[in-house]
């Protein structure tokens, strides 16, 4: 089938659904088509704790100082300007939010907002509801889609490969310039056809790539598609190395897919961090103890680890009280009976996880990628916010920022682009079904493995080697597989992940330097001149 729309956006998370809102509402006449890859509700936005940070009180918080965390959290690799724009436009979009039916905690007394505080924030400053920020944001976001008629969201439909002159039969290289962005080609999971999507304007906004570790809080969606969509396009993508680990997922001896995040803002509360034996080790790390940034204390948390030869550490939440405690974290309180661990009578087993991307497709201040026509907001991009290492809770700020810059730069070119007729259909000639589903499911649980064991918390020069040429063979052994395989979406997300897998292993082998999420051990120091790694 072949299908036209205005504007194609790839995902239906925070960044997609705010997109398409703010198009749908400007143009009437134009068709935005949303595809997603499972439900419209599964993203990382639904598993959204902590919350959402803006500069809400202005009695005691300053735009300066949102600045000033982002950048400390950054390690001197966020871009200013950017910063800027996301703490300073915030607000407004979390506002226009807000007009759009979420709802965020109250005080009971004052009515205020009830802003809670999390790992290198020097204020309180995180709307939350409850601790299921994302899961009420991305609601109010569905609803709001909903009393648009000319937005469209396809579930199931999973975004193969975007379309650009390669498909006309042009030779398109890294630094051919001019590459432009004509749409994508999708699998109907429904149907197993593979249909051609034409657009004027293309948004990736396609999540983040926790499934490339063995133990992630991301959901199962999380496999770096619009990342690796992008490079194989030809695209810029940057920063890769800064792969985010969070410091508290609840530690489940069974395993679980996605680990369960105990947040960030329990810290903020008031739980501490200790040892099996209830000691703090914080301040042997860092003088904002359990509350500093995050690179700081995941690397805390796994070197004590390392140290004892232990499976996990400890959340202390015994002191704190318990009506408070189970009201602004219900969640996480169930969650922790269900395992049989009371929080207000044992301590939390908490062992880091991996959490976020900070690098991605590379855009500029309005959300545009180095391909024409082809933007990117939300976890998949790289805009310069996060720098080394993201400050929690700006992650969402962000994504409803750049949709909106992206829905103002596209208000007026939409127009001027027109629909790439000549493009032709995939063709599935040569491939016939896979024969063993195990060579994907295995390689899978072999890329986990090797990204976990070599380009985890620490790295150093050997093991990034040795997961380069582990990576290299199973690049090979896969790229046969897709040559002969009829298409699915098990066999597109492992050459994804795989793809992600070396961009990120490939730039922190560039990267010669420790600075905010790459540790190595092989250069402790920070390098006098600051970049970013492009790829
Ligand atoms: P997502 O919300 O992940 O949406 C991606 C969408 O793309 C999905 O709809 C998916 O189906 C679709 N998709 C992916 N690939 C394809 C494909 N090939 N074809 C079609 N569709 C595709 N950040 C904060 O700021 N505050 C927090 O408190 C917070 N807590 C978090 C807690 C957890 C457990 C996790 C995992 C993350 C948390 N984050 C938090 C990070 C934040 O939630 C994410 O960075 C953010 O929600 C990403 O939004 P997004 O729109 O970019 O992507
Ligand atoms: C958390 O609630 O700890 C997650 C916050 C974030 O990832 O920004």
């Amino acid at each position: 089938m072949r299908i036209q729309t205005d504007f194609l956006v790839l995902g239906s998370g925070i960044a997609g659904l705010t997109f398409a809102i703010k198009a749908a509402r400007a143009h009437t006449n134009r068709k935005i088509l949303v595809l997603t890859k499972t439900v419209e509700g599964e993203s990382n936005t639904r598993y959204a704790q902590g919350g959402v940070a803006a500069v809400w009180d202005h009695e005691k918080d300053t735009f300066g100082k949102h600045v000033d965390d982002t950048l400390d959290a950054g390690d001197g690799l966020c871009r200013r300007d950017i910063v800027e724009i996301v703490v300073q436009e915030g607000p407004e979009r979390v506002q226009e939010l807000i007009d759009w039916g979420a709802r965020f905690d109250k005080e009971k007394d004052s009515g205020n907002y009830d802003l809670a505080r999390e790992g290198g924030h020097s204020e309180h400053r995180i709307l939350h509801y409850k601790d299921l920020t994302g899961w009420e944001m991305q609601r109010a976001l569905l609803e709001e889609a909903k009393r648009y008629p000319n937005i469209e969201v396809l579930e199931h439909y999973f975004a193969l490969d975007l379309i650009t002159q390669h498909h006309l039969g042009h030779m398109v290289i890294r630094v051919t310039p001019g590459i432009e962005c004509y749409g994508c080609y999708a699998l109907n999971k429904q149907n197993g056809e593979i249909d051609t999507l034409l657009s004027r304007v293309t948004v990736v906004c396609t999540g983040g790539t926790g499934q490339v570790y063995k133990s992630t809080t991301n959901p199962v969606i999380a496999t770096g598609d619009g990342i690796a969509m992008t490079y194989r396009a030809k695209g810029r993508v940057e920063n890769m190395e800064f792969v985010q680990f969070h410091p508290t997922s609840l530690y489940n001896p069974a395993g679980e897919n996605p680990s369960f995040l105990v947040s960030e803002a329990v810290r903020g509360f008031g739980g501490i961090l200790k040892t099996a034996e209830g000691e703090e080790f914080m301040h042997l790390y860092d003088e904002r103890l359990s509350l500093a940034p995050r690179d700081i204390v995941a690397r805390a948390i796994d070197s004590e680890m390392k140290k004892r030869g232990t499976d996990c550490m400890y959340l202390d939440c015994r002191h704190l009280n318990k009506d408070a405690f189970t009201a602004h974290f219900p969640t996480i309180y169930e969650k922790c009976l269900g395992l049989g661990i009371d929080p207000m009578k044992t301590m939390i087993p908490v062992v880091p996880a991996c959490h976020y991307m900070c690098g991605g497709i590379q855009v500029d201040e309005f959300g545009r990628s180095s391909i024409r026509r082809l933007y990117a907001a939300g976890e998949c991009s790289s805009t310069g916010l996060h720098g080394a290492n993201r400050l929690a809770s700006n992650s969402l700020l962000e994504a409803m920022v750049f949709a909106h810059r992206i829905f103002l730069d596209t208000l007026d070119k939409v127009g001027q682009w027109s629909f790439q007729e000549n493009v032709p259909d995939w063709s599935a000639e040569g491939t016939t079904e896979p024969k063993e589903m195990v060579l994907i499911t295995q390689s899978i649980k072999e890329l986990k493995e090797i990204m976990s064991y070599y380009v985890g918390i620490v790295r150093s020069n050997v093991r990034l080697k040795r997961a380069l040429d582990r990576l290299y063979l199973l690049y090979q052994e896969t790229e046969e597989l897709y040559k002969t395989t009829t298409i699915s979406p098990q066999l597109m997300e492992l050459r994804n992940l795989i793809t992600i897998a070396y961009l990120i292993t490939r730039s922190a082998t560039h990267r010669r330097e420790s600075r905010g999420l790459h540790y190595t051990t092989d250069y402790s120091g920070k390098l006098p001149f600051i970049e970013f790694s492009v790829l």
